[in-house]
């Protein structure tokens, strides 16, 4: 898969046996989160977060929790330190993967802020009433996504909803450090109602240069598309669709980590679909 973004040309090759989708569209037979706002037709927007003063309280206990599970992971923090200079810290492969596995699946317990601050925000966002709880598998959980510079830790270009289980939610995407234009979110604005046709993709799990990923990858797309890299400053958070093209998302900065929290939310009391 050949893909450009800020001018830049990215790649990745995905191995195996792979398919176009069918001819509908998922979201059409879905719970579209972004149905109510003004930004429904592109999938994602960039919004204000919290009230500063619960903003910087967010922030501290985020790279406090961050800390807290790298420590766990097996990794020594020196003083002082900042969570961009993560990749200066981890010696192989096999130690950032040990390290990583403890800052996914973390209960919304932990959440860096009371996590109905967030679903407030969230469901004032949408216009309707959200809660951090997945209704399939009764999970409230978040992860933060860590990726080194120039490294292959992204995931591919992907729905979410390929995926069982995400299918209804919105997501959130919550810049911790080193998120900027040449390592944020990758995504396909308006693809969220694209037909499962336009797409090629890798079936099961992507292999890309021997890393497995849950997520199927998307090797084709047919047609023309833009991909963009919105860029959430700090106190704003980037609100998207499951449903949309995104990943992808290769770290291109020459010295910084990019860490990111990720969040899902769905309808409050939401019937299974
Ligand atoms: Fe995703």
């Amino acid at each position: 898969m050949e893909y450009s973004v800020n001018g830049q040309v990215l790649r990745y090759s995905a191995e195996g046996e792979t398919k176009p989708g069918s001819d509908i569209c998922l979201v059409d037979h879905a719970q579209d989160l972004t149905a109510k706002t003004s930004w429904a037709a592109e999938g994602y927007s960039i919004e204000p977060f919290l009230e500063n003063g619960l903003y910087k309280i967010f922030q501290q206990n985020a790279v406090a929790l961050l800390f807290q599970c790298w420590r766990d992971g097996g990794l020594f923090l020196p003083h002082n330190f900042q969570p961009e200079l993560y990749h200066r810290l981890v010696p192989d492969q096999q130690s950032h993967l040990r390290t990583v596995e403890h800052t996914k699946l973390l209960t919304t317990d932990r959440f860096p802020v009371d996590i109905r601050h967030i679903q407030d925000r969230i469901s004032a966002v949408c216009s309707q009433d959200l809660i951090a709880k997945n209704p399939f598998d009764h999970q409230s959980v978040f992860h933060f996504r860590v990726i080194r510079p120039g490294s292959g830790d992204n995931n591919p270009l992907h729905r979410d909803v390929w995926l069982k289980d995400y299918s209804d939610c919105i997501n959130l995407y919550i810049s911790i450090a080193g998120s900027n234009t040449l390592s944020s979110l990758v995504l396909a604005p308006g693809s969220h109602h694209w037909k499962e046709s336009r797409i090629e993709k890798s079936i099961g799990g992507a292999l890309i240069n021997g890393q497995k990923f849950n997520v199927p990858a998307v090797t084709r797309i047919f047609g023309s598309y833009d991909l963009v890299r919105p860029d959430p400053k700090p106190n704003e958070v980037l609100v998207f669709s499951p449903y949309l093209i995104h990943g992808g998302a290769v770290n291109l900065n020459n010295d910084l980590t990019r860490i990111s929290i990720e969040l899902r939310l769905w309808r409050r009391n939401s019937e299974l679909t």
